[in-house]
């Protein structure tokens, strides 16, 4: 059965699409079974892999009880493409009893092909971003380091909090992944030693940070993962860290 992970932040440009194509590829080299949801209207997540104006839709599943559409990617990899479509969801899911769990009887008919399931999350805390969380065993927070991360950690740790009290009390923190990391900013590091400070002991913060390294965002333009782009590129050494650290120790 699918171990299935949210990729949550609701600050925008952190990374969160990016950790999803590639950490799901990671996790596909490393041999398991692996399906990605686009839950965000952007439709990033299914343009960075090559599928713009999908025909079946995440969406479908959430508002009309279709099956969860998996085309199939690469070896070992799947995705459940969206595009603004998913917008509609937002409105409707909101005046329906229980639309916050669509997403999650939505997987429950598909958990047992997969190892993981990574759902890739808007950048908001909607009823959509609550659909992922609901669905999901655990959450993976990215953090891009800058001056306001610390503010938004905060401020989401309260909603996982909520959900946890009020829908999902097993949903766990995975951890926190450092994205767009500059080692020689000096802002970066104190931002990082400040979140290693101030959640000490309570989450874990992943070993492997992810640099910033272009061959990431040609790789996105290029609509592929950073492996089939440039197998070489610290990027791809980044991602296949953290996937084998994710891998290897369980979540608290
Ligand atoms: N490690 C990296 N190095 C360089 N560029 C990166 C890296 N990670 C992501 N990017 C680029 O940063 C931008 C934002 O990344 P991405 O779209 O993954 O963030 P996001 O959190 O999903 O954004 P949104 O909140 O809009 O969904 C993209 O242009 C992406 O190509
Ligand atoms: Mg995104």
């Amino acid at each position: 059965m699918a171990k299935i992970i949210s990729i949550i932040n609701h600050k925008g440009g952190v990374a969160k699409t990016t950790t999803t194509i590639n950490l799901g590829k990671a996790l596909a080299l490393l041999g398991n079974r692996v399906l990605l949801v686009d839950l965000d209207p952007q439709g990033n997540l299914s343009q960075g892999l090559g599928h713009e104006e999908p025909e079946e839709q995440v969406v479908h599943a959430l508002l009309e009880g279709a099956e969860l559409p998996q085309v199939p990617i690469s070896e070992n990899l799947w995705l459940a493409p969206s595009d603004l479509e998913l917008v509609d969801a937002e409105l409707r899911l909101n005046n329906e009893i229980g639309g916050f769990g669509r997403l999650r009887k939505a997987l429950r008919a598909v958990k047992d092909n997969y190892d993981y399931i990574l759902i890739d999350c808007p950048p908001s805390l909607n009823i959509v971003t609550q659909n992922g969380m609901v669905a999901s065993d655990s959450v993976i927070i990215t953090i891009a380091p800058s001056f306001f991360a610390m503010k938004g950690l905060q401020r989401l740790m309260g909603i996982v909090e909520q959900v946890r009290e009020e829908i999902h009390p097993d949903l766990e923190v995975e951890g926190i992944v450092f994205t767009l990391v500059e080692k020689r900013l000096v802002i970066h590091k104190s931002v990082i030693d400040y979140i290693g400070e101030a959640t000490e002991g309570r989450v874990r913060l992943f070993q492997a940070f992810i640099r910033k390294n272009v061959a990431l965002e040609e790789s996105n333009s290029n609509q592929t993962d950073i492996f089939t782009y440039d197998k070489t590129s610290n990027g791809a050494a980044d991602y296949m860290a953290l996937a084998e650290e994710l891998a290897s120790v369980p979540a608290r």
